[in-house]
């Protein structure tokens, strides 16, 4: 999920945030299927009377997220995104900077993210401490017992299959509670450090700025 900011007054779509946001100021764009359509929905019906928009990959949630009206849903990736200085607040929470497994693709996601915002923009985002090294709870025997929208009584567990540098790949397995597999995701997350996080954020800020009055660079 990206969400993107505005300038001015701080506007945060995020629960943790109270403040109230300015009206008929602000474009936000959120980047993320799952978490972002209720923040942006939450962020309307706060009064937030500017443009909202959400971008994800999965076409699956944003078909759930469309439902919620004046809100505009984009299918695609953060670096495919070709919005040119529209918003100014993008937030992108709730585990998505872990999805960018290599440097080329987080790179690419950061300058796409940074051309979107105007001036003075904000970008917002929240991502996982490596040293939790969460991934060592990722094993069946914590798995967790869920009811899904159709009432089923399922059980979801993970199990990490390797932890290379900084990328962990593991699958998630969704089951019955009696252990038959009905769905297996495989997946690979990306855990970097606050160092290497500012130096791709400086990377990607240097790389917008050079591509200033000689096309989009970074793309
Ligand atoms: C790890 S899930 C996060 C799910 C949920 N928010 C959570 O915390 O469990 C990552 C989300 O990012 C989306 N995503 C994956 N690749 C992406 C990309 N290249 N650009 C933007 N979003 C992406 C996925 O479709 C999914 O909605």
């Amino acid at each position: 999920m990206v969400h993107l900011a505005v300038p001015g007054p701080p506007l945060c779509l995020c629960p943790l945030c109270s403040a109230p946001p300015p009206q008929g100021t602000a474009a936000a764009l959120a980047v993320d299927g799952t978490d972002g359509p209720w923040r942006l929905h939450r962020a309307r019906e706060a009064g937030h009377t500017g443009r909202l928009c959400g971008l994800d990959p999965d076409g699956a949630a944003l078909d759930r997220a469309s439902g919620r009206g004046g809100i505009e849903w984009v299918l695609g990736r953060a670096e495919e995104a070709v919005w040119e200085g529209e918003f100014g607040l993008a937030v992108m929470a709730s585990n998505v900077f872990q999805v960018f497994v290599t440097d080329d693709e987080l790179r690419a996601s950061l300058a796409a993210i940074r051309h979107a915002l105007s001036d003075g923009g904000r970008f917002v985002f929240g991502t996982r401490n490596p040293q939790a090294r969460a991934w060592e709870q990722w094993n069946p025997a914590n798995h967790v017992d869920v009811t899904d929208h159709m009432d089923r009584a399922l059980r979801v567990s993970h199990f990490v299959e390797s932890v290379v540098g900084d990328v962990v790949t593991f699958t998630g397995t969704t089951a019955t509670r009696a252990g038959e597999p009905l769905r297996i995701d495989r997946t690979s997350l990306r855990f970097l450090d606050a160092g290497r996080i500012c130096a791709f954020l400086g990377d990607s800020a240097s790389r917008t700025r050079r591509a200033t009055g000689t096309g989009r660079v970074g793309r």
